[in-house]
């Protein structure tokens, strides 16, 4: 495949005040005449902030390292994972279509990117909100057919399902990353046939699609404002991003920032807005309801919700309005997630049909 820089280029490219000093702390990491060994990871991090690689972002990036354009370009052509095009405002879609996927239906999964985002690979949806393009095996051939969607991957697809996730993402939705037809893992599809006992202490979802909800990024541009940048051998063990980066997401609250710090145990100042939910002092009968069931809660915002005297699914299903916008507010390095993953609709169903008829329709949005 011909890699070319794309016909349009933008006037300019600057790193956003973050990702700027993430980068700065990349180059550190080498010795004096040895700043180009961090080319990959500033072009990715170019990449993970404006969604592909422009011509003036792979110059800065040089110009940065002290290196001569050409080898810089030599660098961000070569390697397929660099997106030379713009790619979708919500999504870039990459679907294998190596052996185990091929005979596992990754053409109908292709036929469905060629339907509702575009003919071709890499040109945008007519809204501009997604792209897409085959890919070479993602090492995920256990779970064929597959798509990489953002930065995670959605396993055992088929054409509907393929269909479903994109339409949810269209509305803002971020779909549980891992199987979507029911599997755990890689495990047959009929069950476990040996170390059974994992079974019963295992985490809601493997811990490759519980990574990616806990962390909560599969498909956002990234800013540098995510995690602290920790530089320690300049003396920097935590530090908060700056503020005033104009052109991009908003800085993250005290409180958010606050969390993100591995020192930072002191529990954020309360942000005033909605009305705080009713608080239990202890579990019920001494025994809390496993919040992580709901999809969405990991089990880092299973601790924050256990800190803030929420312990049952009655709890949640009992939130209006008011409690929903105080807890989004509140929710320390997790802000909105309670509108953004449903948590009461989930808690409600949960109350109504039992937790296994919820895991059911949990993994196929019915709910
Ligand atoms: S063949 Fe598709 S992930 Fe390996």
């Amino acid at each position: 495949m011909l890699r070319r820089l794309h016909k349009d280029q933008p006037a300019s490219f600057a790193f956003t005040p973050a990702n700027l000093e993430w980068a700065q702390g990349q180059i550190s990491k080498y010795p004096a005449g040895r700043q180009a060994s961090a080319i990959i990871p500033l072009l990715w991090r170019a990449q993970e902030q404006e969604g592909w690689l422009s011509r003036p972002a792979i110059e800065l990036v040089a110009d940065m390292l002290g290196m001569a354009y050409i080898r810089a370009l030599e660098v961000a052509t070569f390697y397929f994972m660099f997106q030379l095009q713009p790619t979708g405002r919500i999504a870039h879609v990459q679907i294998c279509g190596t052996t185990s996927c091929m005979i596992c239906g990754a053409e109908d999964l292709i036929k469905v990117c060629k339907e509702l985002i575009a003919p071709a690979p890499h040109a945008l949806s007519a809204d501009g909100n997604f792209s897409w393009e085959e890919v070479e095996c993602m090492g995920a051939c256990a779970n064929a057919p597959m798509a990489q969607i953002g930065k995670d991957y959605y396993e055992d697809l088929t054409p509907q399902m393929l269909r479903d996730l994109i339409a949810r993402f269209s509305k803002g939705e971020v779909p549980v990353p891992g199987p979507q037809n029911g599997r755990y893992a890689a495990e047959p599809l009929s069950g476990l046939t040996s170390l059974k006992d994992f079974e019963s202490g295992r985490a809601q979802y493997n811990a490759s699609a519980q990574r990616a909800v806990d962390i909560g990024d599969v498909v956002k541009r990234i800013d540098g404002t995510e995690v602290p940048i920790l530089t320690p051998w300049l003396g920097k063990t935590a530090k908060a991003a700056p503020a005033g980066d104009v052109a991009l997401a908003e800085k993250p609250a005290k409180a958010e920032v606050a969390a993100a710090s591995p020192k930072a145990d002191k529990p954020a100042e309360a942000v005033a807005e909605g009305t705080k939910p009713a608080a239990l002092t202890a579990p019920r009968d001494g025994a809390a309801d496993s919040l992580q069931t709901i999809e969405g809660i990991g089990p880092a915002l299973e601790k924050l919700c256990h800190e803030l005297g929420i312990f049952h699914f009655d709890q949640i299903a009992n939130w209006g309005p008011a409690e929903i916008a105080w807890m989004d507010a509140n929710l320390k390095g997790f802000r909105g997630r309670v509108t953004r993953d449903r948590w009461v609709a989930q808690a409600k169903l949960i109350g109504e049909v039992g937790i296994p008829e919820f895991l059911r329709r949990a993994k196929t949005n019915d709910y």
